[in-house]
């Protein structure tokens, strides 16, 4: 008799048998940092690297961290905290804190319930999803799932849809449409994202659910090619100012621009006629130079006047980010890949339990610097050396 040749197992980055999702939290796991740590053994090698980069060098993905970093809080003691709160209103709609879970395409890859695991965390935890246009279930199914999870659990918050624009406006106006008849709250238009490197190949089963049947420009070939990128429909195809113009007229959602980092295209997209911004260097994964959102907040905020909501992402991994953001004028902010994280960790319970750890250290941190409400943060908690 021969022996028949087990499969081979499927590695992590430490060259070890990927671990299955746990069905209880493992000990020693009290922060979002721990889950980074964990998830390690629980994803695919060429998947965690492909989560965790940065582009080129990763200097802007470290940079976002060292930026945050930087900056110091001042404690501020006996504050009166017995109407305690982290609510807020947000283009019109209740959210129980200042914190969303970030569009990060392919949950899939960390999980094989994938979306419908995380966003079954997000009504559980009352905290707001942006759904990717690149989630590996379709935006109908996790929308099915979310009201699913709302009605089980008596918790919701809101929903929304992340929109890539597709090289035919056609198919950007069917996923606007789709996402409108799903019960989206609103559109979240990435625009930073367009024109970038993207050399990861999905493993089987895993796929842009959402977008099959809708050709995508072809990334750049090789030597002999007349064009690299200039010249190619990647370039002469990707959006412009006036794809915000359009979509503006053609959805009554609000509309939120993700990927600006610049005060000067912050105040176009407000003149244009976006709701709100979000203030992102994609986690440090388009442009390896790009400046840290937390270093232009300010900035932005200034250039956009007091009411034009603005959210932050890149690098906020802890309760004191947040605090720090609002601090620089962010109305909330976006959490990318702790989610995926805590998803190949523990699935819903494990992402769940990440929101728990993130909104106790928000409390802690809104208890410490005196701050009863959001609107308390301000500038005044960030201490500047002399
Ligand atoms: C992303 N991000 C992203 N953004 C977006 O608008 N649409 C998308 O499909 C994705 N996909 C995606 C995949 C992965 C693996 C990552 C890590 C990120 C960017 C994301 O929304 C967010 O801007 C960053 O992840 C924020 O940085 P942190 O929190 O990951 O540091």
């Amino acid at each position: 008799m021969t022996d028949t040749p087990s499969a081979a197992p499927v590695l992590n980055a430490l060259g070890q048998a990927v671990q299955p999702a746990l069905s209880r939290i493992p000990s020693g796991i009290g922060a979002l940092a721990d889950y980074a740590r964990q998830a390690r053994h629980h994803i695919e090698a060429h998947a965690w690297a492909h989560i965790e980069s940065g582009c080129d060098q990763a200097q802007a993905l470290a940079h976002n961290r060292q930026a945050l970093d930087r900056i110091r809080l001042l404690p501020e003691p006996l504050p009166d905290l017995s109407q305690a709160h982290t609510h807020l209103q947000l283009l019109g709609q209740a959210f129980d804190w200042p914190v969303l879970l970030a569009p990060v395409a392919y949950h899939r890859l960390a999980h094989p319930e994938g979306e419908i695991a995380s966003v079954r965390a997000a009504m559980a935890m009352r905290t707001g999803m942006v759904v990717s246009t690149l989630s590996s279930y379709t935006l109908e199914e996790i929308a099915q799932a979310a009201a699913a999870a709302s009605q089980e659990l008596g918790r919701k918050a809101p929903l929304w849809f992340q929109l890539y624009s597709q090289p035919d406006r056609q198919h950007t106006l069917s996923l606007v449409r789709r996402a409108e008849a799903a019960g989206y709250q609103a559109l979240v238009w990435t625009v930073d994202a367009n024109i970038k490197r993207s050399g990861y190949p999905l493993p089987p089963g895993v796929e842009a659910v959402n977008l099959r049947g809708m050709p995508q420009p072809q990334q750049t070939g090789d030597l002999m090619d007349d064009h690299i990128l200039f010249g190619t429909p990647l370039a002469t195809g990707a959006p412009r100012w006036s794809d915000l113009e359009w979509l503006r007229t053609h959805t009554h959602l609000p509309l939120i621009v993700k990927g600006i980092l610049s005060p000067r295209a912050a105040r176009q997209a407000a003149a244009l006629g976006a709701d709100a911004i979000v203030v992102s260097n994609h986690g440090g994964r388009v442009l390896d130079a790009a400046v840290s959102p937390i270093d232009v907040l300010a900035d932005v905020r200034q250039a956009v006047g007091p009411q034009l909501p603005l959210l932050l992402d890149s690098g906020i991994r802890q309760g004191t980010d947040v605090l720090k953001a609002l601090a620089l004028g962010a109305n909330a902010v976006l959490i990318g890949r702790p989610q995926l994280h805590s998803l190949a960790v523990a699935g819903t319970l494990g992402t769940a339990h990440m929101l728990y750890l993130l909104r106790s250290e928000l409390e802690l941190a809104m208890a410490q610097t005196g701050c009863a409400q959001l609107r308390q943060i301000g500038a005044d908690l960030l201490w500047q050396p002399r």
